[in-house]
């Protein structure tokens, strides 16, 4: 199974379902849409009309984000994984670098991690190295650290799905060499495998994919999906990272 799925960030309001009304009809009629799953995470203030709207179609709604508590707390703003899921979301991301530059520490993560999984969301836990990071090489070490100082062999390995997107290439139209990536997404692969004694791990790549690169990444075949941003706003790019990618 591969996955699409689209981070909207700070982006839409209640009418923006007509772009999803775009890619639910184009996944109906796909030949291939046995092949993925389609799932965004449009923010907070959106996520309940849409998994009400989206219910019984073929859209996914997440959450891009959640608070490290269960239940309820005190603390002002904060939306719980008992609260999201309460109001549809089958999914959450957690520790996005938007996020992880805010302060999330891997202890907060930790916490996300573990009580969206209580609450029955599967997780999408993103990791990544920043430029400075990369040009030292210190990449591989970086996300070794980021992922086993999160991530324990007694969550359940089947509700989480880790997308590595490199800070570096968010939103700037810079993509990692193939060779790299390929390197990169099974070194990533190697480290989920020695935790979770799992056969196969998922492991998605975001960061700049638009309808052209889709091409290059769709050569390396250990990448299991991605996680778009910037082109998940418009149904017509969406769309046409799914049809170059099966093309
Ligand atoms: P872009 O696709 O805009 O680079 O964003 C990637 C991202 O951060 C998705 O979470």
């Amino acid at each position: 199974m591969k996955y699409f799925i689209g981070n909207w960030k700070m982006f839409g309001v209640p009418k923006s379902i007509n772009i999803l009304n775009k890619i639910n009809y184009f996944y109906s009629k796909d030949k291939n849409r046995k092949k993925y799953r389609v799932i965004v995470t449009p923010p907070y203030t959106l996520i309940e009309t849409y998994s009400k709207y989206f219910k019984k179609k073929n859209i996914f709604i997440g959450s891009q984000n959640c608070y490290q508590k269960d239940l309820f707390s005190s603390d002002t703003a904060a939306v719980s994984p008992y609260m999201l899921k309460r109001v549809g979301a089958k999914y959450t991301l957690v520790g996005h670098s938007d996020n992880r530059k805010e302060g999330d520490t891997n202890e907060m993560l930790k916490d996300k991690v573990k009580y969206a999984l209580k609450n029955n969301l599967k997780v999408v836990f993103c990791i990544g190295e920043n430029e400075k990071e990369k040009k030292n090489n210190k990449t591989s070490f970086i996300l070794k650290n980021q992922i086993t100082k999160v991530l324990e062999k007694n969550f359940n390995s089947n509700n989480i799905i880790v997308a590595y997107e490199p800070i570096w290439s968010i939103g700037t139209g810079k993509i990692p060499t193939k060779l790299d990536l390929e390197k990169t997404v099974l070194k990533i692969k190697k480290v989920l495998k020695e935790i979770f004694k799992k056969k196969s791990p998922t492991v998605l790549y975001g960061g700049s994919v638009d309808g052209k690169n889709v091409k290059i990444f769709k050569e390396i075949n250990a990448i299991d999906g991605f996680l778009i941003g910037g082109a998940s706003k418009s149904s017509k790019k969406f769309i046409d990272i799914i049809k170059n990618y099966y093309r």
